[in-house]
């Protein structure tokens, strides 16, 4: 197994003082920073934070930690990964520079069902050992949540499989693991021109098996062209609603399907991609509290020349997350940190808006209350940056400023 190389402290009651604050708060301007800053830290918990000089006297003996006026953020989430697959899909990477598109390759039986042949083959054992190393490399920038979709399988076993092997890595690495169960995430070629069978005979039963086995936190799909259409999904979403849990969508990607309006009848967490997004959708996700959440690794691996109405998420005030969708084919993607670069460069998000939409956003796109905010009764996972200015997370590229992640 991968050994992981990720400056985690875990600690008891902790006053971490001289911090500058990026507290990521609803409401507060400027990442809510607080240049001269302390938490205090205790029973997993934050109890307290703000100024220096506001610290109660209680909580002035307590061990403490100097964080020398560097930024304290709320530890990362990266809420859309396809993390745990079998292989790879680098050939394809090839075809694509020589200019066959992601539909065609998809149309001609590559894209997703290739994924689907390799991960089919794989052990949960193999699933693990294979996602760890890519896990890794998101925990060393300080991520404290990731959100992994199964959807490789698209039959029971391996649909399952995804998601056991996803729940283990929860287990075995410091880091929450929330599980999106997507069965309809393409259609495998024994049901060539059967998508309604499909949906019926194998991804509405996988998802109340893993439903009864606990393995689903939330239900996706991904409603395309290449896929399946809304009324297919809304299939799945009436049942994710029987059985009580929350609803996801890849929509509007490559085009518009009206997927964002159907989530949002669903009061979805989320609805991801929406680089065809419409004013229609804008309005249906803000009515409904959906997040947008944006995937410039996708973008940019599919050379997306259309980026997602950014200005019309901003004027309706839908909250924008940013989110690796780490996954073999359309975005290879282990880096939060670059996928912040991207969405400022790539979609003129600013550095504040990257911020918030791996911290606060993330959070609300996974239905988590208690992450995501620097603030008091808030989970105790905070990261310790070695930048002056938090717009320098987002700034560089392929460089890593973590110095330590309190939990
Ligand atoms: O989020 N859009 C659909 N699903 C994935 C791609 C999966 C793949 O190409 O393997 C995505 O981009
Ligand atoms: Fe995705």
């Amino acid at each position: 197994m991968y050994a992981h190389n990720v400056n985690v402290r875990v600690t008891e009651t902790i006053l971490l003082k001289n911090a500058q604050l990026a507290t990521c708060e609803q409401g507060a301007t400027a990442c809510g920073l607080v240049p001269d800053g302390c938490v205090v830290l205790e029973n997993g918990r934050i109890s307290w934070c703000g100024t220096s000089t506001e610290l109660p006297e209680a909580f002035r003996e307590l061990p403490a930690h100097d964080c020398a006026g560097r930024l304290l953020t709320p530890s990362f989430i990266d809420c859309h990964t396809h993390i745990v697959h079998g292989g790879h899909r680098a050939v394809e990477f090839e075809k694509r520079l020589q200019g066959a598109s992601y539909s065609e390759i998809a149309a001609a039986g590559g894209g997703i069902v290739s994924t689907m042949s390799a991960t089919r083959e794989a052990s949960v054992e193999n699933l693990i050992n294979t996602a760890l190393p890519r896990v890794d490399s998101l925990l060393a920038e300080g991520v404290s949540v990731i959100e992994i979709k199964s959807g490789y399988g698209l039959d029971m076993e391996t649909e399952l499989n995804m998601l056991r092997a996803a729940r283990e890595i929860g287990r075995i690495r410091p880091v929450v693991v929330k599980t999106s169960f997507l069965g309809a995430h393409a259609l495998p070629a024994e049901f060539k021109n059967k998508a309604d069978e499909y949906i019926d005979t194998v991804c509405i039963p996988a998802l109340e098996q893993a439903h009864d086995e606990r393995l689903v936190d939330a239900v996706d799909g991904f409603c395309e062209t290449i896929a399946f259409n809304v009324q297919q999904i809304e299939r799945v979403f009436i049942k994710a609603e029987l059985l009580g849990l929350p609803v996801k969508l890849h929509a509007e990607q490559l085009s518009l399907q009206g997927g964002a309006e159907l989530a949002a009848r669903y009061k979805a967490l989320s609805a991801d991609h929406l680089e065809y997004l419409d004013l229609d959708g804008v309005k249906a996700m803000a009515n409904a509290g959906t997040v947008a959440v944006l995937l410039p690794g996708a973008f940019y691996t599919l050379r997306e020349t259309q980026c997602p109405p950014v200005a019309a998420l901003r004027k309706y005030g839908v909250p924008i997350a940013i989110a690796t969708d780490c996954n073999p084919g359309s975005s290879p993607l282990s880096s939060l940190l670059l996928t912040m670069n991207m969405a400022c460069n790539l979609f003129q998000l600013t550095p504040e808006e990257a911020l918030i939409g791996v911290t606060r956003n993330a959070a609300v796109a996974l239905g988590i209350k208690d992450r995501g905010v620097i603030a008091a009764g808030m989970q105790a996972d905070l990261s310790l940056w070695a930048v002056e200015h938090p717009a320098e997370l987002s700034y560089r590229m392929g460089f890593n400023p973590l110095i330590e992640r309190f939990k």
